[in-house]
C-alpha cells in the first residue's frame, strides 16, 4: 500500500488542480494499492490533522478548474517554529500526523514560503516532493512556475483592454501587476500587452525619467501611454533606504494611496498636469481556468512527481530546466529567489524597441 498526503498552500493559482491531478493519475495508473489524504488549507490541515481520503474520481474533470479542491492559507515560514496560541509545537504536529497515518511521502504544492517549510519538513526526517506554484515566477531553481502563464494572459488581457479605451482618450493609463517582490509577471504583460513603459522592483525609476518618455510619445503624436507597473515597483530614492525604512515608508504612505500605482500616477500628473487613470486587476490574475501551456507544464510535472515518488526520490522540486522536467533538490533552492536580471536579453531586447523602464 503507497499512502501519500498532498497539500496546497499559500496564494492559490490557476493550476494547483491540474497539478494534483497529474500526480494522482501517475500513481493510480502504475500503482493498485494507493491511498491520498487531502490536507485541507494548507498547511493548517497538516498541523491540525485536519485532511480527507481522496477518491480517483475527485482527481477526475479537475484538469481545467482554477483555485484548488483542497484549499489554502498562508502560513508564515517564519512562524512555523513559533508555538500557536495554544502552546501547540506545529512542526512536531505535523510529524505526528504525517506517522499517524503512516504515509510515504507528503506531495507539497506552493511557493517560496511554501517550500521552506517543506524544506524544512525534509530536515525533519519526513518524505517530501514540492510542485513550483506562483503567478510571480520567483522560484529558483525552475525556468517557470506554474500559474505565471494563465496570470500573463489575465494581465495582458487588462492592458490589452486599456489599450483600446486609451486610444479614445488623450491620457496615461497605468496597470499594476501582482508579482509580490519581483517584476517577472508585469515584464512578461507588459511586454505582450505592448506597455510603453514598464517599471519593476528589480529596475529602481527615476519619476523624472518616466516623465520624459511620456512626453517623448505625446510630442511623436502619440495621445496615450500605458505604464505597466508591479506592485513592487520602487523609485530609485526608496530603493536607497534600508529594508526597515522602506517598511515604515510603504505604511505611511498606504494612508494616502491604495498601492505604489497611485503614488506614481500622482506624481505624474504633478509633474506633467495630464489625467493619469490606474487600473488594478488584482486577484483577477490568480483566477479562471490555467491556461493550455500550465495544463501541460501540470501533468507533466506531476507525472514526474508520480515517478519519483516510485523510485522513493525523496526531498526534490520538480522543476523545468532548460525544457526539461528535472528532479532539484530542495537543500539547493529553499530561500533563494529568482528576479529578473535588470541586464538580462528580455529587458534589452524591450529597451532595443524604445520601451522605458523609467531607470
Ligand atoms: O504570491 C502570489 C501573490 O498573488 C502575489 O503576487 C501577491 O503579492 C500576493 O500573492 C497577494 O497575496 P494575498 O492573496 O494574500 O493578498
Amino acid at each position: 500500500m503507497l499512502r501519500v498526503g498532498m497539500l496546497t498552500s499559500g496564494g492559490d493559482c490557476q493550476a494547483l488542480n491540474a497539478a494534483m491531478r497529474g500526480v494522482a493519475k501517475g500513481l493510480s495508473t502504475n500503482v493498485e494499492d494507493l491511498e491520498i489524504f487531502g490536507f485541507l488549507n494548507g498547511y493548517k490541515g497538516l498541523i491540525y490533522g485536519d485532511y480527507k481520503l481522496l477518491s480517483s474520481s475527485d482527481f477526475s474533470g479537475i484538469l481545467t478548474k482554477g483555485g484548488t479542491m483542497i484549499g489554502s492559507s498562508r502560513q508564515p515560514f517564519k512562524l512555523m517554529r513559533v508555538p500557536d496560541e495554544n502552546g501547540l509545537d506545529k512542526v512536531e504536529a505535523m510529524k505526528q500526523n504525517y506517522y499517524k497515518l503512516n504515509l510515504d511521502c507528503l506531495v507539497i504544492l506552493g511557493g517560496n514560503g511554501t517550500q521552506k517549510t517543506a524544506n524544512l519538513l525534509r530536515e525533519e526526517g519526513l518524505n517530501v516532493i514540492h510542485l513550483p506554484k506562483t503567478i510571480d515566477n520567483d522560484i529558483y531553481g525552475t525556468d517557470v512556475t506554474f500559474g505565471f502563464q494563465s496570470a500573463i494572459n489575465i494581465a495582458t488581457d487588462a492592458i490589452d483592454c486599456i489599450h483600446t479605451t486609451a486610444a479614445s482618450h488623450n491620457r496615461v493609463f497605468i496597470v499594476e501587476v501582482m508579482g509580490h517582490k519581483v517584476g517577472w509577471l508585469t515584464l512578461y504583460a507588459g511586454l505582450a500587452g505592448g506597455a510603453d513603459i514598464i517599471l519593476l522592483p528589480e529596475i529602481p525609476y527615476d519619476i523624472n525619467k518616466v516623465v520624459q518618455s511620456i512626453e517623448k510619445r505625446s510630442k511623436a503624436g502619440k495621445g496615450f501611454t500605458i505604464l505597466a507597473v508591479a506592485e513592487g515597483a520602487i523609485s530609485k530614492e526608496d530603493a536607497q533606504l534600508s529594508k526597515k525604512e522602506y517598511k515604515k515608508k510603504l505604511e505611511k504612505s498606504k494612508k494616502n494611496y491604495p498601492s505604489v500605482s497611485y503614488e506614481i500616477a500622482q506624481r505624474i500628473q504633478e509633474k506633467l498636469g495630464t489625467e493619469v487613470r490606474v487600473t488594478v486587476p488584482g486577484h483577477t490574475q490568480r483566477g479562471g481556468s490555467p491556461s493550455p501551456y500550465d495544463r501541460v507544464l501540470c501533468t507533466r510535472l506531476g507525472a514526474e512527481g508520480a515517478k519519483a515518488i516510485l523510485e522513493k526520490d525523496y526531498g526534490k522540486m520538480i522543476a523545468m530546466v532548460n525544457d526539461d522536467i528535472k528532479r532539484v533538490p530542495l537543500e539547493n533552492v529553499a530561500g533563494k529567489l529568482k528576479t529578473v536580471d535588470p541586464n538580462g536579453q528580455t529587458v534589452r531586447e524591450a529597451k532595443f524597441i524604445g520601451i522605458s523602464f523609467g531607470d
